[in-house]
């Protein structure tokens, strides 16, 4: 496979596509050339893949090692890649709300690699929001006011035996034993591209380090509210053989719960990052 890919920036505000790879053969031109996308981006799309579960594997471990992510149930005979499920008869989907992975943990995941196995006829589109482009946007004197803050990122709420998700649809995910909690800036430079970006997110940052979620909830929420104006947004629609590489550091994610009474299948690695700062 030769460097000469095209990378076609997605509509919206969110990430790119990039065309002419074959993710099963990649040389080592191309894959700086994907590498810059990734970093430039903060979310990349690939259409009409073919990878079986080893070569997602093989793709994933170019990145580096992978994190096994410790409350989703994995597939049958590869504990790497993790079941984003929705079953016909379930309600609840996995990832339904502008979050990113595993912000909780001491040393955040890089991104993750999704991979479309079994989709609805319509509905099912993941967004996307550019944590670059909401950091950039920002108002001077939000920037000045968040430049040295921390925030508390916990999973306790969406995993924990009382949480989101252990409802009598999702049990696997209760695991009381597996939550965590880690501080992290809130605005970090991004280790990839050296660029700001806006680390805070509405599904896991429950409050700013050093005060009490009442003191937090003003500012946090202004930062929400902002970060997910349509303008730094996008929308994917899946399709047969789509893939979506999104970069925790740099990106948030929402999955759409839109296609009641069928299935939906997805295939998740989550590459492992460093620390941020
Ligand atoms: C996730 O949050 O990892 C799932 C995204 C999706 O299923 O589209």
């Amino acid at each position: 496979m030769s460097a000469a890919i095209e990378v076609r920036r997605h509509p919206g505000g969110c990430g790119a596509e990039v065309l002419g790879v074959d993710l099963r053969d990649l040389d080592d031109a191309t894959m700086a050339a994907i590498r810059a996308a990734y970093a430039e981006h903060g979310v990349i799309f690939f259409r009409d893949q073919k990878l079986s579960e080893d070569d997602h594997i093989a793709f994933a471990k170019r990145w580096g090692e992978i994190d096994v992510n410790k409350f989703f149930p994995h597939i049958e005979g590869y504990r790497e890649i993790a079941k984003v499920s929705k079953e016909k008869a379930q309600t609840t989907n996995i990832g339904g709300g502008w979050h990113t992975d595993h912000s909780y943990d001491e040393i955040p995941a890089m991104g993750s690699i999704l991979v479309a196995r079994v989709l609805p006829a319509k509905g099912g589109d993941t967004l996307f929001a550019n944590m670059y482009a909401a950091y950039d946007a920002l108002d001077d004197e939000t920037k000045a006011e968040i430049a040295d803050l921390k925030a508390v990122h916990s999973n306790a709420h969406v995993f924990g035996s009382k949480a989101y998700y252990s409802n009598p649809e999702r049990t696997e995910f209760a695991r009381d034993e597996a939550v965590s909690q880690a501080v992290h800036p809130v605005v970090i430079t991004h280790p990839l591209s050296g660029r700001k970006s806006l680390y805070v997110n509405p599904g896991f940052v429950l409050r700013f380090d050093g005060q009490s979620r009442e003191e937090s909830q003003t500012l946090l929420y202004k930062l929400f509210a902002h970060a997910m104006k349509p303008e730094f947004t996008s929308r994917f629609q899946w399709r047969p053989g789509s893939i979506a590489f999104w970069d925790n550091r740099a990106s948030w994610h929402f999955a759409l719960n839109d296609y009641q009474g069928e299935e939906r299948l997805m295939h998740r690695i989550t590459v492992a990052g460093c620390a941020l700062n």
